[in-house]
């Protein structure tokens, strides 16, 4: 008896002692494993009287509870102790500033582009795309300018030195124009899109950028006249400077893809040395009133030998065409002043002039945004 009650001492006071959870399985083995102390007697119970197993038998019993016990409370509590020491490892301090983000922005040529979608989407219009290496056939000659044409030359266009398999020169497009073509030849009448993209022109200096991006508007369908350009445009620039303080003149053009055909001129005054859309040339002489017209973009009613071109019945249908810079738009927004900028990818311009991604422009939300930087 005395042998059983002082091996539970001497185990107990082994598993107390044991500091991590390998030193108590290791005990666990010695005691109750198939060569363990504790086994050893329990084997001894079947030799014994049924008078010892009375006694000696409910105390080998209750010495292997009282070590299982012990085993397994041990267990419990270094492995409580090990998962505090790694939750109290893993603190946060959250009251520390966050860390700097290292996160883009959206160029402003792509914000101005999701405001373009986002006003003529209001208006029923769809967004096009067409190839930036065109076909002289899809850039001018569908367009009304024949090889001949003093426009071919006008164009600056860059050339590749091959043809396609039709012996169509191919080249990078010089407007946005024969995404018009595109699509009427692809989904016939009617047509409401906007075409915005990349076009290209050997031309560089202050105003002027090799690449540079424009937006191209149309609608073929029955009926159309004047009055629906002049109205789409208006509703357009009021929205897109999310004004109604935009005064415009609609000044009579030459376009080969047009007839008639308008440039579209909008006021501006002066103010601070910068010119800002708004106010028109009846708000006073130009001592009180500093100020000029702007050219914004090129429009006209589509010509019949376009519409010809592209497959369609000129008879059957009429439509109005557009054609604006998008950087320019940009530039008058957003109040920037060199274009060369847009494209020297400095992200120090990038930051101050870009917007947040999380910054969509909506109608419900207002088209504009504070950008970035702001
Ligand atoms: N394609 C012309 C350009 O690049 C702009 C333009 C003018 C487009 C009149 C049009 C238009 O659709 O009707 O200068």
């Amino acid at each position: 008896m005395t042998d059983i009650a002082s091996l539970q001492t001497q185990l107990l006071a082994d598993i107390a002692a044991a500091n991590d959870p390998a030193a108590v399985e290791t005990l666990r083995v010695a005691a109750l494993g198939k060569q363990g102390s504790v086994s050893a007697l329990l084997k001894t119970l079947g030799a014994m009287t049924p008078e010892q197993r009375q006694s000696e038998g409910r105390a080998i019993h209750d010495l292997r509870e009282a070590v299982s016990a012990a085993l397994a409370a041990r267990k419990a509590e270094l492995e409580n102790a090990a998962l505090d020491a790694q939750l109290a490892g893993e603190r946060l301090d959250m009251s520390l500033p966050a860390p700097p983000r290292h996160e883009g922005s959206i160029h402003p040529v792509s914000q101005v582009m999701d405001e373009l979608a986002e006003i003529f989407a209001d208006l029923g219009f769809a967004v096009a795309t067409g190839p930036e290496i065109e076909d002289d056939w899809h850039n001018f000659t569908a367009l009304n300018i024949p090889e001949t044409h003093p426009a071919r030359a006008m164009h600056d266009t860059f050339y590749f030195d091959r043809e396609d398999g039709e012996g169509r020169k191919m080249l990078l497009r010089t407007h946005t124009s024969p995404v018009q073509i595109r699509k009427m030849v692809a989904d016939g009448a009617p047509v409401r899109i906007i075409a915005p993209g990349r076009t290209y022109r050997s031309d560089s200096d202050a105003t002027h950028t090799p690449m540079f991006h424009q937006v191209e508007g149309l609608v073929i369908d029955r009926g159309i006249h004047m009055g629906h350009l002049k109205w789409t445009l208006e509703t357009f620039l009021k929205a897109f400077f999310e004004t109604d303080d935009i005064h415009l003149r609609l000044r009579p053009s030459y376009f080969p893809f047009t007839e008639p055909s308008a440039e579209v001129d909008a006021w501006y005054r002066v103010e601070k040395g910068r010119r800002v859309l708004g106010g028109s040339p009846d708000d006073g002489p130009q001592e009180t009133n500093p100020g000029g017209w702007m050219e914004l973009l090129g429009s006209g009613m589509v010509h019949p030998k376009v519409i010809a071109a592209a497959g369609l019945d000129p008879e059957e249908w009429q439509g109005f065409a557009f054609g604006c810079g998008i950087d320019r738009l940009a530039m008058l927004k957003y109040g920037i002043d060199d274009l060369r900028a847009f494209f020297d990818g400095d992200l120090r311009w990038l930051k101050h002039y870009g917007f947040s991604a999380l910054d969509v422009p909506t109608l419900s939300g207002g088209v504009s945004s504070s950008g970035v930087g702001a």
